[in-house]
Formats: C-alpha cells, structure tokens, sequence
C-alpha cells in the first residue's frame, strides 16, 4: 500500500516515459510495415490516422501495465520493486490516451469526421467516460488530495476507479473492433493504398488480447484467491499457498496467451 500513495518521483517519471518511448518505437515500426507509412499517409486519409493509433495503443498498454503490476509483484520475484512506478505509468498512459481522445476528435478528419462523435455512439461515450475517469485519478493522485480525501477511501477510489478505466477500455473498442478483427481472421484483407500488408493483425487485436489476459488475471484472483471483490483491502502475501496457486494460473495464463498472440501473428503466413 504505502507504494499507492507515495510521493511522485522524477526517476519513475523518467523510467514511464522511457517504456512509453519504446513501446511508440514498436508500434511506429510496426504500423510502418502493414500500412507502408506512418506520417506519409495517402490522400485518403490523414497525416495523424497512423500515429493515433499508435497513441491509442500505447497508452492502452501502459494502463493495463497498472493494472498487471499488483499480480506481477505477488508472483515473480524479479519484478519486487516495480509497484513503485505504478503511479507514474499510470500517469503517463492517461496523458497518452487523453492526446489519442484529442487527436481522434480534432485531428483525423479525413478518417474520423467531428460529426461521427455524438450522443448515440457508445463507443465514444465509453472513450469520453474513460478519459473522465483517468482525469480524475489524476486529480486525486496529489498528496493533498489523498490527504483531504482520506488513505483508506483513495485507496478505493483508485482501485475501482482503474477498474472502471479497464471496463470503458473494452467497452470503448471491442464493439467497434470485433466484426473486423472476426472478417480478417476468417478471410484475411486485401491490399489497398491506406494498407500495404493487411494479411499481419491489426495492432488493436494484438493490444486486445494482452489486455484481455490482464482482465482474467486479476479476475482469478478476486474469484478465486481474494473471493472479495476489493471492496476492502486484502492481503495473500503471507499464505504461500494462495501464492502458489496464483503464480500457477498467472504463468498458465500467460503462456496461452502468447500462444494466441503467435496464432494471430502466423495466421496469414506463407499466403
Ligand atoms: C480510456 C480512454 C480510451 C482508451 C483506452 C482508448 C483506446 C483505444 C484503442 C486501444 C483503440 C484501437 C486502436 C486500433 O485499432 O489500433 C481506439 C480506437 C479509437 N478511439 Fe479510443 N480510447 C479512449 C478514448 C477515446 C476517446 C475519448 C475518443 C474520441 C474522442 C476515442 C476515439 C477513438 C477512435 C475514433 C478510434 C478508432 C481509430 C481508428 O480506427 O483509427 N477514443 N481507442
């Protein structure tokens, strides 16, 4: 706990921006190659469609990196010290993601016309809502406002609070993705000039199903370890079979889940 509300550190601010800087490089890369460009964009679309989505999937990750360092801590040993960044990455990620709202609202119009975002498009509200709630964690996140608020309800706050992130997240994208994503893994894509390699997955499928594995891990734990859904704070530090139950799902988990990202990543090759 004392990790959660410690004072902001210049060296974990660096560290968060470092992993975002690296993360971007991946995706820059990586988009470069199914698109054919990054900035360089056809007429078509605009100079900012690639780049926001490399926005969008960095500061995704960096949130669900939050969410995954609870259970990282408890079951391997190397990563002891990383609950000390959680606040800083979180930080970061909701800055990325609130620079993804504003390009994707102000910036693409070519793709994203202004007149696309409004009341009856969910996936919008759920995009608004999320970076509602990341700005209000922010906000909270001062030690004036822990003190004013009280450790025991900001502690709360966070936890539901990143949670409802997490869900807006999904909301947000898997129904405006999930017909997409289910047509290219049944029939593949055809070249175009906005996509020069659309047999390789979307970087939004792969970014899903990480953050699809963070979501059943930490559901494991409240059903299955914790049987509390976090309403108040617990601890299974000290019973080491809880931890090695943990530990054998965490690993399990995550091991098919590379093999599904492997199954995603290869299922076009060779065509
Ligand atoms: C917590 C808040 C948010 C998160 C975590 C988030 C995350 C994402 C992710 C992961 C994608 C998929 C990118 C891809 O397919 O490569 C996406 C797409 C998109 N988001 Fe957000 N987003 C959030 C808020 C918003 C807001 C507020 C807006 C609108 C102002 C918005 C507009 C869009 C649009 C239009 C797309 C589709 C972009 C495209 O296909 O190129 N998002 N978002």
């Amino acid at each position: 706990m004392t990790s959660l509300h410690k004072p902001s550190s210049t060296r974990d601010y660096v560290i968060s921006i470092l992993i975002a800087a690296g993360l971007f490089i991946v995706f820059f890369a990586y988009l470069s190659v199914r698109r054919g460009y990054f900035f360089d964009a056809p007429p078509t679309a605009d100079i900012l469609y690639v780049p926001n989505k490399a926005l969008a999937g960095v500061g995704t990750l960096m949130i669900a990196f939050t969410f995954l360092i609870g259970p990282l801590t408890r079951y391997c040993k190397g990563f002891g010290s990383a609950l000390q960044i959680r606040k800083e990455l979180g930080i970061v990620g909701a800055f990325i993601i609130i620079a993804h709202g504003i390009a994707s609202y102000f910036l693409v119009p070519n793709k994203l016309p202004r007149d696309r975002f409004d009341a009856a498009n969910n996936e919008f509200i759920w995009g608004l809502i999320g970076i509602g709630l990341l700005v209000f964690l922010f906000v909270i996140s001062f030690q004036k406002m822990i003190k004013l608020i009280g450790a025991a309800k900001w502690w709360f706050l966070q936890r539901w609070g990143l949670r409802l992130v997490i869900l807006a997240t999904v909301m947000h994208v898997v129904p405006m993705k999930w017909d997409g994503w289910v047509k290219w893994f049944v029939e593949g894509g055809k070249v175009t000039p906005e996509l020069a390699r659309p047999l390789m997955p979307s970087a939004g499928i792969l970014v899903s199903l990480f953050v699809a594995w963070v979501i059943v891990v930490r559901l494991y734990e409240s059903v299955f370890l914790f049987k509390n859904p976090g309403l108040s704070s617990k601890e299974i530090a000290s019973d080491p079979n809880l931890i090695a139950k943990g530990r054998t799902f965490f690993l399990a988990s995550f091991w098919i889940m590379v093999v599904m990202q492997i199954i995603l990543l290869t299922r076009w090759t060779g065509q």
